[in-house]
């Protein structure tokens, strides 16, 4: 039997990058997975990869719809096991270069999306009789000054951690874990032409979309039963230099 056979697993920026090898993966595990992205065409060329998948075009900066469309989700599929808070990004601005617009835009994509969607899920996985998992995608950036980074981005990558912390404290009593991945750079649509490509990574290679899937799946997983509040930096060795 597959881990997570029987189980629904809502991904957030689903249609690309790292949150479409997640769901690729956790549909091959055996979840039922639901794809949601503000581009909803791209979430249903990877919903054509699952089996069974779900697919509603959702903005996650949008919170009343954010907290429609996860109370339609759980109608639909019969509950929530697990969320995967990916979607996020937007380019770096140097701190004075960066106005007040582009910042709310960054910390309304990265910070106040995230909290949308972990305060829509939480209370929907905790109604499960076994609980389940949450897994946020913060950003090396969050420790670190990195070159995807700039202030708006990183700020908002900090919260995103912070944030994780305090829900798995709040939620660890109705057997909801948190956890955090902090990738560094990845070789995605988001990288793509922003990202000096000459990165030296201490393993050898790009880090891809898939490394990334493989560590949200295992705190996501059985094999993290116990883990909650980790933060899981997936970078490759990067941040050994820093
Ligand atoms: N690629 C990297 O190097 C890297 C490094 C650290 C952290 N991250 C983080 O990983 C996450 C995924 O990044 P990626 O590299 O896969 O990016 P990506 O650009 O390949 O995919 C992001 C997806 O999110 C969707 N999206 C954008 N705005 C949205 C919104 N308002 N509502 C719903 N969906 C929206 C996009 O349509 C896209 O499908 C992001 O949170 C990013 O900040 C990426």
């Amino acid at each position: 039997m597959q881990p997570f056979e029987g189980q629904i697993a809502a991904v957030t920026g689903a249609g690309s990058g790292i949150g479409a090898a997640t769901a690729r993966k956790l549909s091959r595990l055996g979840a039922r997975v639901v794809l949601l992205d503000i581009d909803g065409e791209s979430a249903n060329r990877v919903a054509a990869d699952c089996d069974r998948a779900i697919v509603r075009k959702l903005d996650i900066t949008d919170a009343a719809a954010v907290s429609a469309a996860f109370r339609e989700i759980a109608d639909e599929a019969g509950g929530l096991h697990m969320l995967v808070n990916n979607a996020g990004g937007g380019a770096g601005a140097k701190l004075l270069d960066l106005n007040e617009a582009h910042w709310r835009r960054l910390v309304a994509l990265n910070l106040d999306g995230a909290f949308h969607c972990l305060s829509a899920a939480a209370p929907l996985i905790a109604a499960q009789e076994k609980g389940g998992a949450i897994v946020n995608v913060a950003s090396l950036a969050a420790r670190h000054v990195s070159p995807l980074g700039g202030a708006g981005y990183s700020a908002a990558k900090a919260g995103v951690v912070a944030l994780s912390r305090q829900a798995a404290f709040e939620l660890a009593g109705s057997r909801v874990r948190v956890n955090t991945v902090l990738p560094g750079p990845v070789r995605t649509a988001l990288t793509e032409g922003s990202v000096r490509l000459d990165i030296q990574f201490p393993l050898g290679r790009w880090v891809e979309a898939e490394d990334v899937a493989e560590a949200i799946c295992f705190l996501l997983g059985p094999g993290a039963a116990m883990c909650t509040g980790a933060e899981l930096v997936v970078d490759g060795g990067v941040s050994l230099r820093l």
